[in-house]
């Protein structure tokens, strides 16, 4: 890959693809890596740079690959390690990068490891598991599933013992205070990053030690584990990123970039409800504030920023009164809601609106982060919520009107989920083919707001933010700088169009260029400046400095 800037990652945009569900090149009725190399050309084209695999391990699939029973093997259903390494070769002749989901915290059940730990007492294994005669310890430790699981104690009749488990009861914890765990863990990840993989999107970890009397939630000896594994990653293979799945409150989320010397990047996961709590409150607010808690961080480190991805919308880290307010508005129908979230895709979140799904992106393309999108959701892609947990939101991708959206030459009943027939969202007109055939879909916007993002990645990704102040509590304004040049991104978030008078003063003589259209806007003068926005409408400037107003002669 050329070239190797180390801090590649800060200019990306991520795309997320479990691989079962993406293409099947075998006729089996599930996406497997041969198929997602096929598709290769479509991503390239989409304008992402990385790709955030979900798990392809070899697994007993209760938790959709999530329940690990061998870290070295790729799912037969999925492919093989040749076409993983083919997957990885076609991928970087293309300039593009693959991530892949670590699962650190936990494993299935039908591990090795846990089978011959649970088998015997004096096993060698048996340590490398959370194991208690009573199922009261931990007590301050919150249940996460709480849908399906009572207690994060099962008792295992073979063991007779209760072992500890953050998820499923299907799926035991690691015992990370065994050092034989923390070394095989390392052994993992050396093995994937040695076959040619960029980084890792790292599970759940949060929870890899437990502490009487804590929470059991970011503890300092997760942190200095975590802090090992960067350690040895920046050692051995440079150039790769680390990405953190940390479900926490702003100040325990930030937590994991430490001093440059943890994650590269962490999900941003206060923000996300913060936008759809906006969008619904017409109000600029609450995306202000969560971008003022998560900001600053070290130089290095970037946000992951999303919008919605293969789990429930989570609702986890909001008030009891912030929850409310986004069941009541997202999720009316009990089927939508799924342990403290919302399982629904983006699209039929928003009631598949035009102007509020463009508003949406031009906030995760511009917000400082990287923007990650999820698989199907630049189609608008519908869900399923009558598929049980989240395989709702994990259907097959939608590539043409033919038989199964042209996800697989299967018989239908054979897929391992129904495409999403309903007529709101039916493949057959929601599909690539079509919609790349059609100049104003909203594929095709997408694609040309990616590349305009693409030619400022340095601004977004690496610039400051500055809020503007407005009266207007409707109208979020930012603007965003990097080396000289000026960004100027406005939103409005309410239901009707709004006028705004910004204070630009310090820009006077400058020329606001819509960015996508190139399109002069009148120069910035003495008074203040005036602009409408339609409903939900959104605009990006650029600011042109007086010299260099003609549109041709602008910074890029
Ligand atoms: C977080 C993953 O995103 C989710 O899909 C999974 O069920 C849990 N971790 C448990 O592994």
């Amino acid at each position: 890959m050329n070239p190797p800037d180390p801090r590649w990652y800060k200019d990306a945009v991520l795309y997320e693809i479990p691989v079962k569900s993406f293409y099947d090149s075998n006729g089996d009725g599930i996406g497997d890596l041969p198929g997602l190399v096929q598709k290769l050309d479509y991503l390239k084209d989409l304008g992402v740079d990385c790709l955030w695999l979900l798990p392809f391990y070899q697994s007993p699939l209760k938790d959709d690959g999530y329940d690990i029973s061998d870290y070295y093997r790729i799912h037969p259903d999925l492919g093989t390690l040749e076409d993983f390494d083919r997957l990885i070769e076609e991928a970087h002749r293309r300039e593009l990068r693959v991530i892949a989901d670590l699962v650190l915290n936990h494993v299935s059940d039908q591990h090795p490891w846990f089978q011959e730990a649970r088998a015997d007492p004096a096993s060698p294994r048996r340590p490398w598991f959370v194991w208690s005669d009573t199922d009261r310890k931990y007590a301050g430790t919150r249940i996460i599933f709480l849908d399906s699981e009572r207690s994060n104690w099962t008792w295992d009749p073979v063991a007779k013992q209760y072992f500890w488990h953050r998820f499923y009861s299907h799926q035991p914890d690691l015992n990370y205070d065994h050092p034989p765990v923390r070394e095989a863990m390392k052994e993992v990840i050396r093995f994937w990053l040695r076959r040619g993989l960029d980084g890792f999107r790292c599970d759940a970890v949060p929870y890899l030690f437990e502490a009487e009397g804590t929470s059991s939630e970011n503890l300092p000896a997760t942190h200095a584990y975590l802090k090992e594994l960067r350690r040895m990653v920046d050692s051995e293979f440079p150039n790769r990123v680390l990405l953190a799945e940390a479900n926490q409150w702003p100040s325990d989320v930030k937590a994991y970039f430490g001093e440059e010397d943890e994650f590269h990047m962490a999900f941003n996961f206060p923000l996300m409800p913060r936008i759809f709590i906006a969008l619904a409150k017409e109000s600029a607010l609450p995306i202000r504030e969560l971008v003022a808690q998560t900001l600053p961080i070290p130089a290095s480190c970037a946000w992951g920023v999303f919008l919605r991805n293969h789990d429930e919308l989570t609702l986890e880290m909001v008030t009891d009164e912030e929850r409310d307010f986004m069941y009541h508005e997202y999720a009316k129908h009990p089927k939508m809601r799924l342990n403290l979230g919302i399982r629904r895709r983006l699209a039929p979140l928003v009631d598949d609106d035009r102007r509020v799904m463009e508003l949406l992106h031009g906030l995760l393309l511009s917000l400082p982060g990287v923007p990650i999108l999820y698989y199907g959701d630049e189609l608008g892609m519908g869900d399923n919520i009558y598929l049980g947990d989240r395989a709702g939101v994990r259907t097959p991708m939608q590539w043409s009107p033919d038989r199964n959206a042209g996800f697989s030459r299967a018989d239908p009943e054979q897929l391992y989920a129904p495409v999403i027939i309903n007529p709101n969202f039916h493949f057959e007109s929601r599909n690539v083919e079509s919609l790349r055939r059609m100049p104003p879909s909203f594929l095709n916007w997408l694609i040309r707001q990616l590349r305009v993002r693409r030619r400022y990645s340095k601004v977004f990704g690496r610039g400051t933010i500055e809020f503007i102040d407005t009266p207007h509590p409707k109208v979020l304004i930012y603007r965003r700088s990097f080396e000289g040049t000026e960004l100027l991104c406005l939103f409005n978030l309410a239901r009707a169009p709004s006028a705004v008078e910004l204070d630009l003063s310090g820009f006077r003589g400058y020329t606001p260029v819509e960015m996508v259209s190139e399109a002069p806007f009148p120069p910035i003068g003495e008074l203040p400046y005036f602009l409408t926005l339609a409903e939900r409408g959104f605009y990006w400037f650029r600011l042109d400095p007086p010299a260099a107003s003609r549109p041709d002669d602008g910074p890029r």
